[in-house]
């Protein structure tokens, strides 16, 4: 029997949460690989909604961010032709086999190696069950799918390790039923670090939102944020992240959004100082902000609805088949 291409190409899942505001960071680690491998894999990108509520939100907001996090998806590139978009909430088997999982391959001694457990968890009074259990069901996401690459930034890297424990657990112990996934990080750029603070990751949760740039910033908000990001002392512009990690961040953000090597922009910058350096990233943000927005308004929450049944739709079998796998070897279909 001839293969059909189709059948011989690998499998990407990734997600994103409807969780605060989307930055560059999530753009730069994780969306833009996204775009990238929709031509060449099948690509699966869900909307975890389950995860958001790990931590309280607000419902009406909630559901507007879902729909709006799919405008960034598709504003950034992704094309539902070719990549099938969906709702987490929408396919029950990711929390069904998050529940599997729980008992029959996670322990407490993996879940307590988490660190972005340790890092939410202890900024709260109270913390749920659920925010503890998050990996459980990152893992379920991902095995539900048979997939191959998991596209993310490097603070996703740990969970994704987990999946691949717990993948191997089951297999062991129950019969061969999960492909091992692996991740998939860029090498500049998995981890862009905040403007206000280079010792830590952009990020969406951050207290002051001179941290980060977000997709929805307008440019010219932006371009301020970039004026006014911290630099480090002295005055040559050289990627060193020991030496100068506020730069060489600037100079990562520069590279991924212009095309131009990081090297190259070193020599380029060679006479000038920092102001020049910011001057111009400024620009090419606002740039690119301009661009993105434009896209991003001009999808309907009526063409994003479709677009998230579509996808459920679509991709639902695959999943139930897994579960229905992962059942059988548990004597519980
Ligand atoms: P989330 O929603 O926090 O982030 C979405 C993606 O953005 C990446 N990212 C960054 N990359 C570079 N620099 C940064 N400063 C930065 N901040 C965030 C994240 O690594 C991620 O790739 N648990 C996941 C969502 C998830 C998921 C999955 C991902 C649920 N199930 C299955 C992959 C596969 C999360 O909270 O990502």
């Amino acid at each position: 029997m001839e293969l059909d291409k189709q059948d011989i190409k690998k499998t990407v899942f990734s997600g994103v949460q409807p969780s605060g505001v989307l930055h560059l960071g999530n753009y730069l680690g994780a969306l833009s690989q996204w775009v990238e491998m929709q031509n060449q894999y099948n690509c699966i990108f869900c909307v975890v909604d389950y995860h958001a509520i790990t931590v309280k939100q607000e419902p009406k907001e909630l559901s507007r961010r879902i729909l709006d996090v799919v405008k960034i998806y598709l504003a950034s590139g992704i094309n539902p032709e070719q990549a099938v978009i969906f709702q987490q909430s929408d396919i029950t088997a990711h929390t069904e086999l998050s529940w599997i999982l729980n008992c029959a391959s996670a322990r407490l001694a993996d879940l307590n190696k988490m660190t972005q457990f340790k890092e939410k968890g202890a900024k709260k009074e109270s913390v749920s069950v659920g925010l503890y259990d998050y990996p459980v069901l990152m893992a379920a996401d991902i095995l539900l799918y048979n997939t191959d690459i998991v596209p993310v930034g490097d603070d996703q890297v740990q969970h994704v390790e987990l999946t691949r424990t717990l993948a191997e657990r089951f297999n062991r112990d129950y019969g061969q039923v999960f492909k091992i996934p692996e991740a998939s990080v860029r090498k500049q750029g998995a981890r862009i670090m905040g403007l206000d603070d280079p010792s830590k990751k952009m990020s969406k949760s951050a207290s002051s939102p001179a941290n980060y740039i977000a997709l929805t910033d307008s440019p010219e908000m932006a371009a301020k944020k970039i004026k006014r990001a911290v630099t480090d002392s002295g005055s040559e512009i050289k990627f060193d992240l020991k030496k100068k990690p506020a730069i060489s961040n600037l100079l990562v953000i520069f590279s991924l959004l212009s095309g131009i090597n990081i090297s190259e922009l070193e020599t380029n910058y060679k006479n000038k100082g920092y102001g020049d350096l910011k001057n111009d990233l400024a620009e090419e943000v606002s740039k690119f902000l301009r661009e993105f927005q434009i896209k991003y308004n001009s999808f309907t929450d009526e063409e994003v609805k479709r677009i998230l049944k579509d996808g459920a739709d679509k991709i639902r079998p695959v999943a139930n088949e897994t579960l229905r796998r992962v059942k059988e070897k548990l004597g519980i279909n």
